[in-house]
């Protein structure tokens, strides 16, 4: 897909097809994506987990209990670790939680891509989801989604209910 049509194209999916897992394939593919995303000083403080075992996924799907989300039959969780992150020397600022950010917006662009149906999702129960993972102390999650193709009702909202670039851009 062109890239800005692919942006108009992403939109947060809460609907998906219990049935029709996604390929190995594609799924490497949207690993990829993440893999080459920029982080500061190159560090790549992360790890892309793909939760697919119906085991890993009773537990981890606990940590966010709509329906839609136990729906899908995948989850991706970008994990890092705070220690592994660039911090700036003027004020000690980590990179984690932007390095994090950035990794999973290609990953979730480039499941876009793929037609796979994505939604990021922040509100978690993160004790639920360290537990289910058995994160150390030092890892991190800011963001967690599913992927899966939407359900087979699933009617594209194609809205983007935004703020003009009148509002938001200033050339200067
Ligand atoms: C950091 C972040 C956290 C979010 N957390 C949730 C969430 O916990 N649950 C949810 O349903 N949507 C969540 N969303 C999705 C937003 O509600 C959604 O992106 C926004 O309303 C714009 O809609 P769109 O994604 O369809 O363009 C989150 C989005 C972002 C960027």
């Amino acid at each position: 897909m062109e890239y800005l049509e692919l942006i108009h194209h992403r939109e947060s999916v809460r609907s998906y097809d219990t049935e029709q897992k996604i390929s190995k394939d594609i799924l490497n593919r949207i690993a990829e994506a993440g893999r080459l995303a920029p982080s500061a000083a190159n560090r790549q403080p992360w790890k892309f987990l793909i939760v697919s075992s119906e085991e890993m996924l009773k537990s981890v799907r606990a940590c966010y209990t709509k329906q839609w989300f136990a729906d899908a039959p995948h989850i991706l969780v970008v994990v890092g670790n705070k220690n592994d992150a660039w911090v700036r020397s003027f004020d000690s600022y980590n990179s984690i939680e932007t390095d994090l950010t950035i990794a999973m917006d290609h990953m979730i662009l480039a499941a876009t891509n793929e037609g796979i149906g994505t939604c990021w999702i922040a509100a978690f129960d993160p004790e639920i989801l360290r537990n289910a993972l058995s994160l150390s102390k030092n890892e991190v999650i800011f963001a967690i989604t599913p992927l899966g193709y939407p359900g087979k009702n699933y009617q594209k909202k194609n809205l983007k209910n935004r703020k003009s670039l009148d509002e938001i851009v200033q050339f200067m």
